[in-house]
């Protein structure tokens, strides 16, 4: 969707929108458009008793013989204005006019005398929340849907340059999301290691580095616990490493990590058949990490930063991993794998490894459908955090309370960690029956070799997570927008 930022509407607009807060009073061309249909507007307004409460739609179709619609939406209490909130309901309004089949439209800001958002963070922030909604995945539809993503908008604000400035890089993380999504919504056949690989790849157009280790260069350092996950499919598994250099030459990259198992049978160890389906998503975690580096090279972040996927299919055939198999991961430790469907961490154990192994990162944060317990736990709610560094996990909190993409965190000591001691090998990769997805951090924390870290555990709200304005797609493109704030806030000078 191309956004333009104008002073005001252009004059033969057929559909206009005003996104306006309680009390506020109609801007310019609506309030020109009320004066020409004898009052239309402002009668439609009263009888329909539209006040501009978050939420409230009001559609005025014909108010003249030159406009098609008019559409207001409420913005909320002036004094409640904030990014997040201007977002929800640009997603709404995107909504509201997709609905209307319009392909363009033009939009009108009445936000009263706001202190605390600026006119350009405004305009801005409704853009942004209008292009996350504007998304479909219909790539495998033969007969297209009749509502299609709105092609072009024009917003008016008094500050149309500094509007269009901020949103070049807010439209960068757009395009961080929908990619995102889009790779969780593709089925597996298609979204094989390999495959995410190459899409991976395309990212070199955007100044991303990419290596992608094959399986060879995996058995030379080691990565037993990853390998062993990858031997009953017939993809072979693959490890993408993506570098963005935005920062000062030398200085210690930041790392994120993700969990990319393009499906999820469970192994010998086998799923029930019913929702199998949603397994396509268990590489939601290697789908955020792969649109924040896009985010971040688009909208050409100051720091150095590292993306590393570990893409596995978790299958089943004759050569698939057994119960009770003993492998030894890149760390030197050894695992015995008493359920092959705890696969997410046996990827993740080699991959954490070799990070901070090989880039000595600041820190490490790390994205995985990890378990079901977490929905258990937190339901979509929350994403649950574990992280050995108060620090680090405080200002994840915080970009989650700023972005909506909310987090919770989760306890780990060494009561949960000896869980998971085995009396076999080193440890084992289940824990019982209770404290499922600590006892999977725990695991995790056993690779990170005391470097900064933090776990997101996003099987809750990376697929089939709640609807809101400014997504309705499967595949959700969770956490790019919360790590992307959170590198924006503290990483990069
Ligand atoms: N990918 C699943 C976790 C998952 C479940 C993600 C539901 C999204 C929705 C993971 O690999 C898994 O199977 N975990 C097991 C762990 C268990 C065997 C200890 C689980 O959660 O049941
Ligand atoms: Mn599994
Ligand atoms: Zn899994």
């Amino acid at each position: 969707m191309k956004i333009n930022f104008l002073s005001k509407v252009p004059a033969a607009s057929k559909l206009l929108a005003v996104v306006i807060a309680e009390g506020a009073d109609l801007p310019t061309a609506a309030a020109a458009l009320d004066k020409s249909s004898a009052g239309r507007l402002t009668q439609a307004v009263k009888s329909a008793r539209f006040t501009g409460k978050r939420e409230q739609v009001l559609e005025i179709i014909a108010p003249n013989r030159g406009v098609d619609r008019c559409i207001l939406v409420g913005a909320g209490p002036t004094s409640g204005l904030n990014v997040r909130e201007l977002e929800l309901t640009g997603g709404q309004l995107a909504g509201v006019l997709m609905a209307a089949k319009v392909p363009t439209a033009s939009v009108e800001i009445a936000l009263g005398d706001s202190k605390a958002v600026a006119a350009e963070v405004a305009a801005a922030a409704i853009a942004s929340g209008m292009a996350l909604r504007n998304y479909q995945f219909n790539i495998y539809k033969t007969k297209k849907p009749e509502t299609k993503p709105l092609a072009e908008v024009h917003i008016a604000t008094s500050r149309h340059m500094a509007a269009n400035g901020l949103f070049a890089s807010a439209h960068a993380v757009v395009e961080g999301v929908h990619l995102a999504r889009n790779l969780v919504n593709e089925p597996a056949n298609i979204l094989h290691p390999v495959e995410f690989a190459n899409r991976a790849k395309a990212l070199s157009k955007a100044g991303v580095k990419i290596e992608i280790l094959t399986p060879a260069q995996m058995k030379k350092l080691g990565m037993g616990a990853l390998l062993g996950v990858a031997q009953g499919s017939p993809f072979e598994p693959r490890l993408v490493v993506m570098r963005w250099d935005g920062g000062k030459k030398g200085d210690r990259p930041i790392a994120f990590v993700g969990k990319g198992v393009t499906f999820d049978t469970g192994g010998v160890s086998i799923k029930p058949a019913a929702g199998m389906e949603d397994m396509k998503g268990d590489m939601g975690g290697a789908a955020c990490v792969t649109g924040l580096m896009l985010a971040l090279a688009k909208r050409q972040a100051k720091c150095n930063v590292i993306g590393a996927v570990g893409l596995v299919e978790n299958a089943i055939d004759g050569a698939a991993q057994r119960p009770g198999d003993i492998v030894k991961s890149m760390s030197g430790q050894t695992i015995a794998v008493l359920n092959t469907d705890a696969e997410g961490r046996l990827i993740l154990a080699d991959v954490l490894w070799y990070v901070q192994d090989r880039f000595k990162p600041k820190f490490m944060v790390n994205l995985a459908t990890l378990t079901g317990a977490i929905l258990v736990a937190l339901g979509k709610e929350h994403a649950g955090l574990f992280s050995n560094n108060d620090e680090l996990s405080t200002r994840i909190s915080a970009a989650g309370l700023e972005t909506g993409e909310k987090v919770w965190r989760m306890p780990l000591t060494p009561a949960y960690d000896k869980m998971i001691d085995s009396d076999i090998a080193d440890m084992k990769n289940i824990g019982g029956r209770f404290a499922g997805s600590i006892t999977a951090a725990q695991f995790l924390q056993r690779f990170v070799n005391k470097v900064p870290w933090a776990h997101l555990d996003v099987a809750g709200t990376a697929m089939d997570a709640e609807k809101s304005a400014i997504n309705q797609s499967w595949g959700s493109g969770w956490g790019v927008r919360l790590l992307n704030k959170m590198v924006a806030d503290h990483y990069e000078k």
